[in-house]
């Protein structure tokens, strides 16, 4: 049974199933805490019940105390309302707004007043607190929700915006979150990129004024800018010192994050779906719920706040996060789109010899009238080519069974080139305007996913490979193309929601296929990075960070995905990109979930005997890189060599990573690398493992030493041009 108290300052901590509410007529002014494990987040009305957030950070012991932060700041109102918790534009605020509407009347001014909260608790971990403003003058009304995960330190925040006017009432901004922040100054740490370019960071201080991060490019709309970003208080933080914020927008399409430092010296973190182009027309009593935004916090640098992401991720948001994954062999680099049934007989007898899980079919396999034999034609003809393969994908399936390995296959659903049966079939259901010349990336076009129709189509796309092939074990979902002539047939006078109404289109099938195929593994890819966030992860296994496979530079995509995403989630493979020799390649790769794109034939017998050697120990390893806690050892941009460290969470195995990132004459590890996660009265064994056929190894024999000593002092790896990747396995000892 649910149980309901009434109070004007509000713990956030209930037992499971609880219900708190606070009610306006017993309080002049209610707190609320949001508390999870070492930080809050508190939310305080003032007089004219305005909602505020008045303190972000880490928790105080004194809970009684958030009541008086406010007092300590003296800060004059003229500008609008400060540190508002959702920021209404047209009444008594003229900072940047949360939200802007134009009322079913035409009056464009909005006022939100704190009317109730509720807290449930939905288990020991969760707790969910639903906020509710209501305009006094309009028939208006916002939740704001804040889902925390205690243990984690993770809170999602978005808002649920519903209406009783009488007549359409247009959102013409709707942020999923407003958060404030104090601190003396505020540096940020956003990133930018391009095809093979992914996760290329910059960070500098926050000057006043508005600084935004966003997309416009409809789909594969983390392209040029992610939606992640950081924001350090006080100074800028480090690995392990400092106040940080680590957040990311839970969407898949258009998004704007305005960072404004405020004439009060706070930071002002507006986050949600790009208003650009996308006003949205709101029905009475209909709702429109926006994506949520993620966030962490840590006063111990960015290595915390990131696990923190990571713990939450692998436990709550991607599919099976805390499960297994398969490591496979893919095509797309060793053949593209030149194969046939002979050559993939080959590549599946590879596959087994390789030791890997699955082989993995990439683009080519479909279209006849219009065969998919370079990127010009083909999309959305998910038929088998007969010619490549006479016998079908089943036949494929079943030679993958018959070697003792698992078969998955690559689409791009979402997607249609001009040359192709469906665009003649159905020229509607394609995203184009109608009275201008078509645009096209990579020779392609979106289909509108708006309508729902086409899907119905994308689900069938999926829903036949699985039924036709009950033992396909793996789905590549990819899409290669922004949106260019946003224009949809199906919306007809509601073009502004395209945008927004193709990712809930898309969400819509992937919640499809999650019902009805719940476990098999999903890769989210999208040219490369194109579309990695929580929105869609949601729905996935794990991710492609990049068609950048070269080693060198991986690491440093790699590195800087680590932040907001675990390892589990990262399908790394090795291939021929890069100057690195095969150990490299493949100790990069080995940082998430391994795969393979080379032909194995080609090998030589040392490389073959080395990769069956690091096979082995990946396999028994992974379980540590997936479910282990990450640690940031040596930053590639600031060293010679890289470290990168996974600790199982009863600190008893840890894998180091070493890299020579630098090739300049006498580069290396001269001093020993601080490892960190350990415990400090263990004893460890340090071994070096993958050693190529014919390399001793640099450290002693049987080098013991306690967790306190190699955390403090360190171990030195060696790296050095002889020996550009090192890897060790720290064993503890009883
Ligand atoms: C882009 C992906 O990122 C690649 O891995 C590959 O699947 C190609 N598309 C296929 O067209």
């Amino acid at each position: 049974m649910r149980k309901t108290f009434r109070n004007y300052w509000v713990p956030f901590c209930l037992t499971a199933g609880a219900v708190l509410t606070t009610g306006s007529s017993f309080a002049q002014q209610v707190t609320i805490p949001v508390e999870t494990q070492h930080n809050a987040l508190v939310l305080q009305t003032d007089a004219e019940k305005n909602l505020k957030m008045v303190y972000f950070g880490a928790k105080l012991g004194n809970t009684k105390e958030y009541e008086s932060i406010q007092k300590m700041y003296n800060q004059s109102d003229d500008s609008g309302i400060l540190n508002s918790a959702y920021t209404p534009s047209g009444s008594a605020n003229l900072a940047e707004p949360a939200i802007t509407v134009t009322h079913a009347d035409g009056n464009k001014s909005l006022s939100l007043a704190y009317v109730s909260h509720v807290v449930t608790k939905v288990d020991d971990d969760i707790s969910l607190l639903t906020v509710t403003l209501k305009d006094p003058a309009y028939d208006f009304e916002v939740k704001l929700f804040y889902k925390t995960y205690f243990k984690e330190d993770v809170t999602e925040q978005w808002s649920v915006i519903k209406h009783g006017e009488k007549g359409i009432v247009t959102l013409n901004k709707f942020a999923s979150a407003n958060l404030n922040l104090k601190g003396a100054g505020f540096w940020l740490k956003q990133y930018h990129g391009n095809w093979a370019l992914e996760m290329q960071p910059e960070e500098a201080k926050l000057t006043h004024g508005i600084k935004t991060i966003d997309s416009k490019l409809g789909t594969r709309a983390n392209l040029y800018e992610p939606s992640m970003f950081m924001v350090s208080m006080d100074k800028p933080a480090t690995e392990d010192e400092g106040k940080v914020l680590l957040g990311a927008l839970e969407w898949s399409g258009n998004f704007k994050i305005d960072l404004e430092l405020d004439v009060a010296n706070n930071l002002r973190v507006i986050a949600g779906i790009n208003n650009a182009a996308s006003e949205y027309h709101l029905k009475p009593g209909e709702e429109f719920t926006t994506p949520a935004l993620v966030y962490t916090y840590s006063d111990q640098g960015k290595g915390d706040a990131s696990r923190k992401l990571q713990n939450w991720a692998r436990k709550y948001k991607i599919v099976d996060g805390e499960g297994t994954r398969l490591t496979l062999l893919n095509n797309w680099e060793a053949t593209g789109f030149d194969f046939n049934e002979a050559k993939l007989a080959e590549l599946l007898k590879d596959t087994k010899k390789l030791g890997v899980d699955m082989f993995l079919l990439d683009d080519g396999w479909f279209g006849n009238k219009y065969p998919r034999n370079d990127d010009h034609a083909g999309l959305g003809d998910w038929q088998e080519n007969k010619q490549k393969l006479p016998n079908g994908i089943s036949s494929l399936v079943k030679e993958a069974q018959a070697n003792g390995v698992k078969f998955g296959i690559w689409i791009e659903p979402e997607m249609v080139n001009p040359k192709s049966e469906l665009y003649t079939k159905h020229p509607d259901w394609v995203i184009k305007q109608p009275n201008r010349p078509e645009k096209y990336f990579r020779n392609q076009l979106e289909l509108d996913l708006a309508n729902p129709k086409v899907q119905d189509f994308v689900f069938g796309v999926v829903d036949d490979l699985f039924t036709k092939n009950p033992d396909l074990a793996y789905i590549k979902w990819d899409c290669n193309a922004v949106i260019y002539n946003a224009y949809s047939a199906y919306l007809k006078k509601d073009q502004s929601h395209l945008y927004i109404d193709y990712v809930r289109g898309l969400y819509k099938v992937l919640e499809r296929v999650r019902a009805k195929y719940p476990k098999v593994p999903l890769m989210l890819c999208s040219g490369g990075g194109g579309r990695v966030d929580y929105g869609a992860l949601k729905y996935f296994t794990e991710f492609w960070p990049s068609d950048n496979t070269d080693p060198l530079e991986r690491i440093f995509i790699q590195w800087e995905y680590s932040y907001f995403y675990p390892a589990i989630t990262s399908s790394n493979h090795v291939t021929d990109w890069g100057k690195q020799p095969l150990k490299f390649r493949t100790e990069v790769a080995m940082m998430g979930k391994l795969g393979f794109d080379i032909v194995i034939s080609k090998l030589s017998a040392d490389d073959q005997a080395y990769l069956h050697e690091a096979l082995k120990n990946y396999n028994s390893l992974k379980d540590v890189i997936w479910h282990g806690n990450q640690y940031r050892l040596q930053s590639p941009w600031d060293n010679d060599a890289a470290s990168i460290m996974y600790v199982s969470e009863a600190k008893s195995t840890g894998v180091v990573f070493n890299y020579l990132v630098n090739n300049r004459y006498g580069t290396g590890t001269h001093v020993p690398v601080r490892l960190k996660g350990l415990d400090p009265n263990k004893k460890y064994q340090v071994k070096e493992i993958n050693l190529y056929p014919g390399a001793k190894s640099s450290l002693e024999n049987n080098l013991t030493l306690t967790g306190d000593f190699l955390m403090t002092v360190g171990v030195n790896p060696h790296v050095n041009s002889n020996r550009t990747s090192v890897v060790l396995q720290i064993d503890e000892v009883k």
